[in-house]
C-alpha cells in the first residue's frame, strides 16, 4: 500500500506475525522514471524473511519491461501489474484501474510482461472492472491468454472505490476459470471475515490491506484458525505495544527527524488502528501534536488487559461493507 507499506511497516508487520508474502507499494513507471530508492530497500533489506512480490504501475510497454528488468535484478518473489488503483489521477492516465477501460492495451502489456519476466513469476492485480461488473469477464479472457502465475482480485470496480460489500461471485468465478491461483482482497477485516471470504471463493489465498494496518495479528489468527490451533487473542495493551513498536521503527529510518511531523505521519495509521474502539479515540488522537501528547493518548485508551475489539464498526468511511461475510 502506498505510503504504508514501507521498510519500517515491513519490519513491524514481522514482528508481530506477519504475512506468508509480502507486495511491495507500486513503482510509478513513465518515461522519466528511475526505480524509487525507497521503495527499492524494501527489497533489498526485506526484513520479514519471506518473500516479496515488486509492483509496478504504468500504461507504456516499453518503459514496464525496462522496469521489470531492472527489477529482476533484485532479490524479488515475482513482478506484479497493478490494474486497480481508483485514484483519479492515476486512472485517468489510463493506469492502474484507468487501464481496466483499454482491454486491448491489457493484452499487449501482459504479452509483453510475461515475456520480460522470463522464469520470474509474472503476477496481476486487478479489480473487477472500471464502470460495472459485467467487463470482468472478458477481462479474465485475457488474464487466461497469458500465463500468469497469480491473480489477486480485489473484488470491487473502480467505481466502486472502498465502500462497497466486495463482488465474492466474481471472485469465485475467477477461481473456477484462472489456470492460476487467485487471491481473494477487499473486506477482509478479522478472521472471521477471512474465512468466509475463503469458504465462498474458494480462492487459494487471501490479500489483506487495511485489516492488517489495524490489526498486524490477523495473518496469524488467520493460519492458526485454519489448521485448527488456538488463535491469538489480542488485548488493547497489545496493539499499544504495537503503536510503540510501529512509531520507533518509522522514526528509526528518517534521517532529519522532526516531531510533530513525525506524529502526523503516526496519525496515517492511527485512523485505521482506532476504528472499532470508543469514538472519543479518534477524536482525541487527532488533535495531538507532539510524541507525549500522542502516547498519553494512546495510553488512555489501551492501557489494559481487556481484550481489543475484533472489528472495526461497519459505519465507518475506512471498513465499509464487510458484514457481508459475518
Ligand atoms: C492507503 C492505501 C494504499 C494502497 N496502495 C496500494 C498499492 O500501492 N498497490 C495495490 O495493489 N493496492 C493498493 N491499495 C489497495 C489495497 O491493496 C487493497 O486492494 C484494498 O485496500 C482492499 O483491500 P483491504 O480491504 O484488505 O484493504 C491501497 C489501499 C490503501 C487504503
Amino acid at each position: 500500500m502506498q505510503d504504508v507499506t514501507d521498510l519500517p511497516f515491513l519490519r513491524t508487520m514481522a514482528a508481530f506475525g506477519g504475512a506468508d508474502v509480502y507486495v511491495t507499494e507500486y513503482f510509478r513507471v513513465h518515461i522519466h522514471s528511475r526505480i524509487e530508492p525507497y521503495i527499492l530497500r524494501s527489497i533489498t533489506e526485506n526484513p520479514t524473511d519471506r518473500p516479496i512480490i515488486a509492483q509496478m504501475i504504468g500504461q507504456d510497454a516499453d518503459e514496464l519491461v525496462r522496469t521489470a528488468l531492472e527489477l529482476k535484478k533484485h532479490p524479488i518473489a515475482g513482478v506484479d501489474l497493478n490494474l486497480g488503483c481508483p485514484a483519479p489521477v492515476v486512472y485517468r492516465k489510463n493506469a492502474g484501474g484507468g487501464l481496466l477501460r483499454k482491454p486491448d492495451q491489457i493484452d499487449t502489456l501482459l504479452g509483453r510482461l510475461r515475456e520480460a519476466c522470463g522464469e520470474l513469476p509474472f503476477t496481476v492485480k486487478t479489480r473487477i472492472g472500471f464502470e460495472s461488473e459485467d467487463e470482468f469477464e472478458s477481462l479474465l479472457h485475457i488474464f487466461k491468454k497469458h500465463a500468469i502465475d497469480l491473480l489477486t482480485i480485489h473484488g470491487r470496480t473502480v467505481k466502486e472505490r472502498y465502500q462497497t460489500p466486495v463482488h465474492d461471485d466474481w471472485v469465485r468465478r475467477a477461481v473456477e476459470q484462472m489456470p492460476c491461483p487467485v487471491i481473494a482482497n477487499g473486506n477482509v477485516v478479522n478472521c472471521q471475515t477471512g474465512l468466509a471470504y475463503l469458504k465462498c471463493t474458494q480462492a487459494a489465498g487471501l490479500m489483506i490491506g487495511r485489516g492488517a494496518i489495524r490489526n498486524p495479528w490477523i495473518f496469524e489468527q488467520i493460519r492458526a484458525s485454519l489448521s485448527d490451533a488456538p488463535s491469538p487473542m489480542v488485548t488493547k495493551r497489545m496493539v499499544l505495544n504495537y503503536i510503540e513498536r510501529l512509531f520507533e521503527e518509522t522514526a528509526a529510518v528518517i534521517s532529519d527527524f522532526v516531531e510533530n511531523k513525525h506524529v502526523q505521519k503516526m496519525k496515517k495509521y492511527l485512523v485505521y488502528i482506532v476504528q472499532g474502539y470508543d469514538a472519543g479515540f479518534e477524536h482525541d488522537i487527532r488533535r495531538v501534536k507532539t510524541k507525549a501528547e500522542f502516547f498519553a493518548i494512546c495510553r488512555h485508551y489501551l492501557d489494559s488487559h481487556d481484550p481489543a475489539p475484533d472489528l472495526p464498526s461497519e459505519n465507518s468511511k475506512l471498513f465499509c461493507g464487510f458484514s457481508q461475510f459475518l
